[in-house]
Parts: C-alpha cells; sequence; structure tokens
C-alpha cells in the first residue's frame, strides 16, 4: 500500500528511453578485452560487436555512444577520419545489425594523436584551435558519411560546433544532429576512460580546453555559444558532481539536455560495491534517479544495460 502510494507520488523517473550505452571500439580483429579500471566494460573490435549490440536492442535501448581505439596514432590525429578508420567500420558494422539502434559517434581527436592532446598542437606544444577544427570537420564528416545518426564532439576547441555544422550541411547531413559536450569539465573522474581508451595527454593537461571545475556562468557561458552554433543537443559533464550545472542548463535552455555519467562516476560505484561497501543496484538508481531529477532529458551511462535490467 505504502510502496504503491509511494509509486504515485514519484516525482522523477529514469525510463530505459533515456539512456545512452558508451561502447569502446578497438581497431582489429577478434577483440573483446575487459578494461581492468571499468569492471563489467569491454574494448571490442568491429567484427566482435554483434553482443553488446544485441544486448542493448534486446534491452530496448535506443542508443549508442562510440570512442574508437586506433592501432596507430601520429601527431595529426589523421586516423580520426579515415573513410576505414575504427568508428568508421564499427558505424557501418552497427547499422547492419540493428538499424534502429541509434549511433553517436563521439568526436575528438585525443584517442588518435601521439600526444594524446585533444588538437592538433603548434611547435611549442599548445593546442592550435584553428587548426584542430578543420580535423574536427573530416572527422565529423567522415562518421556521417559512414552511417552516424548523431555527431557528438567532445574535443572543447572553440568554434567547432558551426564548422562541423557547415562541413555535415555542405555535404547533404543538414538532418544529422550535433550533440555537443557543451560544459565539459577539466575533471579528474575521467582516470578510468583514460586507461580504457589510452588517451592520456603524454605531457601538460586539457585545462587548456576543458572547463575549470569552479566555474558556473562560463557553463551557461559555453552552451550558449554552442546552441548559437547550431547545437542540437547540450551536455554537461560529468554528472554527479555538476548537478547544480545541469539544473541551471536545464532551466536555461530549450534544447534537450544531456548528462555524462563518466568513467570515474561508473568505477566508484563499481570498485565499492566490489568491496561490499555500497549496494550497487540501489547506488546506481539513485545516481541515475538524481541526474534526471537535475532536469537532464537523457543519460550517457556505462551502467546502461544494468539499469535497464533493474528496470524491467
Ligand atoms: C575525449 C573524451 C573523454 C571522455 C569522453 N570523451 C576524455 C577526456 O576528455 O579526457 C571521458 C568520458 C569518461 O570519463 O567516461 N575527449
Amino acid at each position: 500500500m505504502n510502496s504503491t502510494l509511494r509509486r504515485m507520488v514519484r516525482e522523477t523517473s529514469v525510463s530505459v528511453d533515456d539512456l545512452i550505452y558508451p561502447l569502446f571500439i578497438k581497431e582489429g580483429r577478434s577483440v573483446k578485452e575487459p578494461i581492468d579500471a571499468m569492471p563489467g566494460q569491454f574494448r571490442y573490435s568491429p567484427d566482435q560487436l554483434s553482443g553488446a549490440v544485441r544486448e542493448a536492442v534486446s534491452r530496448k535501448i535506443p542508443a549508442v555512444l562510440l570512442f574508437g581505439i586506433p592501432g596507430k596514432k601520429d601527431k595529426f590525429g589523421t586516423g580520426a577520419h579515415k573513410s576505414d578508420g575504427v568508428v568508421q567500420q564499427a558505424v557501418k558494422r552497427i547499422k547492419d545489425l540493428a538499424p534502429d539502434l541509434l549511433v553517436i559517434t563521439d568526436v575528438c581527436l585525443c584517442e588518435y594523436t601521439s600526444h594524446g592532446h585533444c588538437g592538433v598542437l603548434n611547435e611549442k606544444g599548445e593546442v592550435e584551435n584553428d587548426e584542430t577544427l578543420e580535423v574536427l570537420a573530416k572527422t565529423a564528416l567522415s562518421h556521417a558519411k559512414a552511417g552516424a545518426d548523431i555527431i557528438a564532439p567532445s574535443d572543447m576547441m572553440d568554434g567547432r560546433v558551426g564548422v562541423i555544422r557547415e562541413a555535415l550541411d555542405e555535404s547533404g547531413f543538414e538532418h544529422t544532429p550535433i550533440m555537443s559536450y557543451s560544459a565539459k569539465y577539466a575533471s579528474g573522474f575521467y582516470g578510468p576512460f583514460r586507461e580504457a581508451a589510452g588517451s592520456a595527454p603524454a605531457f601538460g593537461d586539457r585545462r587548456g580546453y576543458q572547463m575549470d571545475p569552479a566555474n558556473v556562468r562560463e557553463a551557461l557561458r559555453e552552451i550558449r555559444l554552442d546552441v548559437e552554433e547550431g547545437a542540437d543537443i547540450i551536455m554537461v559533464k560529468p554528472a554527479m558532481p555538476y548537478l547544480d550545472v545541469i539544473r541551471l542548463a536545464a532551466d536555461e535552455f530549450d534544447e534537450p539536455l544531456c548528462a555524462y555519467q563518466v568513467s570515474g562516476e561508473y568505477s566508484m560505484i563499481k570498485a565499492a560495491s566490489e568491496r561490499g561497501w555500497l549496494s550497487e543496484d540501489v547506488c546506481i538508481m539513485e545516481s541515475v534517479t538524481s541526474i534526471k531529477r537535475a532536469g537532464a532529458d537523457m543519460i550517457i551511462t556505462y551502467f546502461a544495460c544494468r539499469i535497464a535490467e533493474i528496470l524491467s
């Protein structure tokens, strides 16, 4: 009786329709490698995706987000825009396996550059914003040509949404939406991801282009710029340490708002649960409910399949 009433008056609910499941795609064949820092998550080669894709589809998860781990890296991140690059292959494979599963592709250079920065560097070792924009636009276009449904730039260069929009429009992809990592903080919670994707910067850090965790007005400014440049979906990342930013963004903007429960948020819950210090499912649901309560319309989460299972 009491639990029925609680169900009726509950203000926030998480649905499988809200979820986006990230996948790491590694160049090669017959690869399914566990990621040490993210128990339960794997690196898959494009030919090994069918299991993960089938699971996502059977659990009715609407979308996946792809990250590429190329065989070769170079100074300019050229692997990011090869027509037969690792992400481009994976997009084609997933669209063959499951045409209705939305494929979102992360657009960034850090997985493809030998130095691990998100852009092209000048002689002084600084990221060259405008040169990087060209490479990002090429990358986005190559993803769209491979069949990606949504393009998600995560590099945080100034002006990237505008150049990507223009590149897509010029090539007949004016209906391909852009989901922009608009307010992306320079966060310690990306640690496990950098192990997963082998994308830790070889020197320095990302504070030159990612946001200071102390700032919130700056987040709104970044989001506004992305919207003006044509972002269709906006994003706050990470999620749980930035619930206030999610709330403000939800109040301020009409665009669909996505929040990214990042690798460190995942691994903390996994590690503490393995030790018996937290009850895993309770904490998973509490964390994603709080992200929705703060105002997110959709959530990128490595727990997507588990949440779908819990909800059913
Ligand atoms: C690439 C990128 C990162 C993440 C998503 N896209 C890493 C970074 O900026 O260092 C992190 C995601 C996660 O931690 O789950 N720029």
